[in-house]
């Protein structure tokens, strides 16, 4: 049983609390923890960077096999090399729905999430389409989501810059990317367990969170 690992899948849109609420549970039942945006913001970045057309799938694919050419899983994933200030800064923010969209990049990625999670015994990955593609048997799923307004105000309380109707606008335009893209939308799994965070604290989301992982056999 040792060699067999097991995914736990956290999804959701844009500061829905998916990072914050994993950690913790990560925490609790001693899993590995890997942010799966991660990868699409290193794509972002990159392309930034090199002055590559974020939007041209041939050279975004020619791109990600340069990043790869070493240790393809840790640098893809971003597990090495950057600091949140390059992967968070605004412009990579507004390029990366456009390289999420490439589906030959999201091939790519989910492949690198496979070869990493089957190093550990146990883990859990966040992101917008873990349960329904990359790990379609994960157990538990969580679905995290909240109101836009709840969301663009943590944001805001959260990096701090920028009005509250900028980060507002951004968050609703971030969510229109990531669920009508052809490539993998976001879509909550069928059997994914839907945690409407708004009137929620983290705690309360994170007890939430570590009860259903409890009744699925994660001790
Ligand atoms: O979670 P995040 O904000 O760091 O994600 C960055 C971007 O990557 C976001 O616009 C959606 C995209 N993404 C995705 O398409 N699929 C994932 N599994 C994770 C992130």
């Amino acid at each position: 049983d040792n060699v067999k690992s097991s995914v736990v899948s956290v999804d959701g849109p844009a500061a829905a609390g998916k990072t914050t609420t994993s950690l913790a549970v990560a925490e609790i039942f001693d899993m590995k923890y890997l942010e799966s945006g991660r990868a699409y913001r290193v794509l972002a970045y990159e392309a930034l960077r090199s002055g590559v057309d974020p939007t041209d799938p041939k050279k975004m694919v020619a791109l990600c096999s340069k990043i790869s050419r070493g240790d393809r899983v840790s640098e893809l994933l971003g597990l090495n090399r950057y600091t949140a200030g390059e992967l968070r800064s605004l412009a990579v923010g507004r390029t990366v729905s456009k390289v999420a969209g490439i589906a030959e990049l999201r091939r790519r990625v989910t492949n690198s999430v496979h070869i990493w999670a089957a190093g550990n015994r146990r883990s859990i990955v966040e992101g917008r389409d873990i349960g329904t593609v990359v790990f379609p048997t994960a157990v538990p799923k969580f679905y995290l989501t909240a109101s836009a307004e709840t969301r663009a105000r943590r944001r805001l309380a959260q990096e701090g810059s920028g009005s509250l109707k900028e980060v507002f606008e951004d968050v609703v335009r971030r969510d229109r990317a990531d669920t009508t893209r052809s490539a993998s939308p976001l879509v909550p799994a069928s059997d994914a367990i839907i945690i409407d965070t708004t009137e929620l604290s983290i705690e309360q989301v994170v007890d939430r969170m570590a009860e259903a992982c409890g009744a699925s056999g994660l001790a």
